[in-house]
Order: C-alpha cells, then sequence, then structure tokens
C-alpha cells in the first residue's frame, strides 16, 4: 500500500518559498501519528526545508545529486528506487512530498490522506488535481480552528477506484 500524505489549501496550494504556508500542530501530530514506524519518501527540497531526518521513521530522500551525504538518511537517485526500498521495509509506504515527487507518484498511489486547509494563500507548489474519476473520498474529519491552529482543515482519505495491479 503506497499513501500520499499532504496538506494543502483551497487551490491546492502546498508550499511557498520551500515552507509550509500555514502553522497547524494538530495537522503535525496527525502526521506523525499517520506515518511513524513506517519508511517515508520524500524529495529533496522538501528534506532540506525540514532540516533533519524525521524520527522513528526511515527517511528515504529522492535526488539526483551524486556527491550528497546526510547521516540518518537513504538517497536514492530515483522514485523507482524509493518505492523499492521502502517496500523492502514495510508494506505501508507514505510519500510526503513535495510537490514534484507527489506529481511523479501520485499514479502509483492507492490511497491519499489530505488535510484540506480552508484557506487561500500565496504559493509557488501545487498538489495534482484530485480527479474523482480515479479517487473516492471516502472519509472526512473537520476541525475549526483555535488559538494554536490558525485555520479551520479537514483530514480526509481518499481511495483509488479502480485498484493498481
Ligand atoms: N503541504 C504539504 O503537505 C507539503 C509536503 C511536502 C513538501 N511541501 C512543500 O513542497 C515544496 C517542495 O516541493 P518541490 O516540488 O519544490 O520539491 P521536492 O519534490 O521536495 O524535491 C524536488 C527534488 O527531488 C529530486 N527529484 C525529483 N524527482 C526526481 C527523480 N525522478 N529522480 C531523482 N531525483 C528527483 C530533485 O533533487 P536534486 O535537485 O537534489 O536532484 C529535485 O530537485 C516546499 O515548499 C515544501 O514546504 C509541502
Amino acid at each position: 500500500m503506497i499513501t500520499i500524505v499532504v496538506a494543502m489549501g483551497l487551490n491546492n496550494e502546498i508550499g511557498a518559498d520551500n515552507q509550509m504556508p500555514w502553522h497547524l500542530p494538530k495537522d503535525l501530530k496527525h502526521f506523525k501519528e499517520i506515518t511513524s514506524e513506517h519508511p517515508i519518501i520524500m524529495g529533496r527540497k522538501t528534506y532540506e526545508s525540514i532540516g533533519k531526518p524525521l524520527p522513528n521513521r526511515t527517511n528515504i530522500v529522492i535526488s539526483r545529486r551524486k556527491d550528497w551525504f546526510e547521516e540518518g538518511i537513504l538517497i536514492v537517485g530515483s522514485v523507482k528506487e524509493a518505492v523499492k526500498f521502502a517496500k523492502k521495509i514495510d508494506e505501508n509506504v507514505f510519500i510526503i512530498g513535495g510537490g514534484n515527487i507527489y506529481e511523479q507518484t501520485l499514479e502509483l498511489t492507492d490511497r491519499l490522506e489530505v488535510t484540506l486547509v480552508k484557506t487561500e494563500l500565496k504559493a509557488d507548489t501545487f498538489f495534482p488535481k484530485i480527479s474523482p474519476k480515479i479517487w473516492d473520498k471516502t472519509n472526512e474529519i473537520c476541525h475549526e480552528k483555535d488559538e494554536h491552529n490558525e485555520f479551520d482543515f479537514c483530514f480526509q482519505t481518499y481511495e483509488r477506484k479502480v485498484k493498481l495491479t
């Protein structure tokens, strides 16, 4: 099972200046609960925006750089290699961004765990359109903004209608 985890605004915006454009601790907790103890796959830019390996998960980072080394992560040269390594570790694999990697992996993905943030923000990175022809929304839990979480948001699960073989 390959799952994409993403937080996006109402226009599919996911990032600006290599950062997430909002601060939602409840979403970070949700992300941690979903991905802990499983391999996570990300692009080099997302890794650099996080700045360190995420604990209790095998961090697999995709890059074309040949001379790059970082303690605590597995660096691979392609999406295919990333998925191959991750599947050897665990049957549940999580793809955590960013835009470039989401675009290349959406077609390989069985499930989407989306946090829909109820705002429209200036962004330079976007998630591809979630086509209702391909994806079924199977769950949605919404939360209102509070003193720590600056926007209303919904946790949504989408399942691929026609399973991948
Ligand atoms: N809202 C969310 O849920 C969420 C989640 C994650 C990230 N983000 C945001 O997304 C933005 C980053 O996304 P991005 O699209 O700019 O970058 P990205 O997808 O994180 O990383 C792109 C990099 O990955 C490597 N790469 C991509 N495809 C490859 C391939 N086929 N083979 C080998 N290497 C490959 C390249 O690294 P090299 O240049 O090293 O070769 C490329 O520059 C940031 O703003 C971040 O905050 C948001």
